[in-house]
């Protein structure tokens, strides 16, 4: 593994200190991100090309938006590009806060030039003048590091007018801070909170890329979608596209936590199985692994052949390894109150759903529960994904659906009440 070790080490608090000796187990199996970047050497290229050029080689190397829906990059920009109205904006999401993801915080520590010049590329694509890097709150420590960037960036005619001495190319990034709420991650939120309102979700259509920010067409994209961005337009699409699998081309990054050996960042090519990243991460006692974060998929050790791949296990990069002394019920229980919790509260299925979910897997959890109680948490979950307003409320119950159908013995053998009426809840091993 190569160190990421910087200067900026020292000057880091103990709890940075210890989060950054763990994404030190940084490996590079082909890396595109993590390797070796040059400087700046994709936007020279995409200087030198007319904006559909750069929509069309982004779209050709098939990268997919990288913050989990896997939203085909290429095909954003150009329905952003075709609105003929007077502004057009690039935001960065870099509110990333899936629990058990933390890979942007990587890219934007040790790859900020990259991720600037991926949303230069992209407002030159677009034909925006304005761009916000929106930075998710407890990320507050890099601040400085990222107005620095910017800061030497228009020193450098790398920002602001005249790009590169190319005249009318005009990009300007602001950072703008979150305070702390999981839903201004959600595009909608994030726009609603770039324009001072509430950090609620909007209803689509229409989507931002024809009435984004201050109802102007928008480029929302992840971090690690505009770090691609950025290196397509360097090595070339077929280069991009070459790597991965038929649906899921290039690289992808998978912040790594929980029981293994080598907990932390790791960019393999799209196509490993999670029985590769297990043996690759020491995690091969695994009995449960959460692809995804809290809104993906939890999936036992029948299903480790499974592909790392937008069409068999899609990630924004979260991998949460569980051994078989984990307590799944406790787990599933967890994720509901993390829900309960950051629920917006806009519509009545996710704001008081997730509360009778989180409930009623605390009956689970105390013996209680009656072999009914599954058909009562599939039509509840049913009910919040189909009525939620936005992807909060529609992944929420995959905690319990996921698991329902995975570990369903872990329901099962809990619902059958003993004969004092209370038991503990049930391990994966024992289950
Ligand atoms: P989505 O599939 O609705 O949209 C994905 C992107 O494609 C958005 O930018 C949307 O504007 C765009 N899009 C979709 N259909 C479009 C259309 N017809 N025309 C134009 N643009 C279109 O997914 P969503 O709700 O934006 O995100 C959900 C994902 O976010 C989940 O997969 C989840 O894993 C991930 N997530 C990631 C987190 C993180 O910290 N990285 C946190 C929470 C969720
Ligand atoms: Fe808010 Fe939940 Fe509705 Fe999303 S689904 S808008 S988080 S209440």
């Amino acid at each position: 593994p190569e160190s990421l070790v910087s200067d900026r080490f020292n000057e880091l608090s103990a709890h940075e200190r210890a989060v950054r000796m763990v994404e030190n187990n940084i490996r590079h199996a082909g890396a595109v991100l993590l390797g070796p970047v040059p400087e700046d050497a994709g936007l020279n290229n995409a200087v030198g090309m007319r904006p559909s050029q750069i929509i069309n080689a982004v779209e050709e190397s098939g990268l997919r938006g990288c913050g989990g829906a896997g939203f085909t990059t290429g095909r954003k920009w150009r329905f952003a590009a075709s609105e003929k109205l007077d502004r057009h904006f690039v935001i960065c999401n870099a509110d990333e806060g899936e629990p058990g993801t933390f890979k942007d915080r990587v890219l934007l520590t040790e790859r900020p030039h990259l991720l600037v010049e991926g949303m230069t590329i992209a407002a030159r694509a677009v034909g925006a003048r304005e761009g916000i890097l929106y930075l998710r709150g407890e990320y507050v420590y890099l601040r400085e590091l990222l107005e620095g960037v910017l800061e030497e960036r228009r020193r450098r005619g790398l920002l602001g007018k005249d790009i590169l001495g190319v005249k009318g190319f005009e990009f300007d990034i602001r950072l703008q801070l979150g305070a702390g709420a999981y839903i201004c991650g959600e595009e909608g939120a994030l726009i609603s909170s770039c324009e001072g309102l509430p950090g609620e979700p909007k209803t689509r259509p229409p989507f931002p890329v024809s009435r984004g920010y201050l109802g102007y067409p928008t480029v929302v994209n992840n971090v690690e979608t505009f770090c691609h961005a950025a290196r397509i337009l360097d090595q070339g699409a077929k280069w991009f596209h070459a790597m991965g699998t038929e649906g899921s081309h290039g690289t992808k990054l998978f912040s790594v936590c929980g029981d293994c050996l080598n907990p932390g960042i790791y960019e393999l090519p799209y196509g490993h199985s999670v029985w590769e990243l297990l043996e690759m991460v020491g995690g091969t006692d695994a009995a449960a692994v959460q692809v995804g974060g809290p809104s993906g998929t939890m999936i036992g050790r029948d299903s480790f052949h499974r592909k790392l791949t937008f069409d068999d296990l899609a990630t924004g990069g979260a991998i949460i390894i569980f051994n078989g002394q984990r307590n799944i019920l406790e787990i599933v229980e967890y994720y509901m109150s993390f829900f309960v919790h950051e629920s917006c509260g806009y519509c009545t299925p996710c704001r008081v759903g997730n509360v009778f979910l989180q409930k009623a897997i605390q009956k689970f959890q105390k013996g209680l529960a009656n072999p009914e109680d599954i058909d009562y948490l599939k039509d509840l979950s049913g009910t919040i994904i189909e009525t939620s307003r936005c992807g909060l409320g529609m992944t929420s119950p995959n905690p319990i659906l996921s698991t329902l159908k995975n570990f369903p013995l872990v329901y099962s053998a809990v619902s059958k009440p003993s004969k004092d009426g209370i038991r503990d809840t049930f391990d994966i091993q024992s289950a």
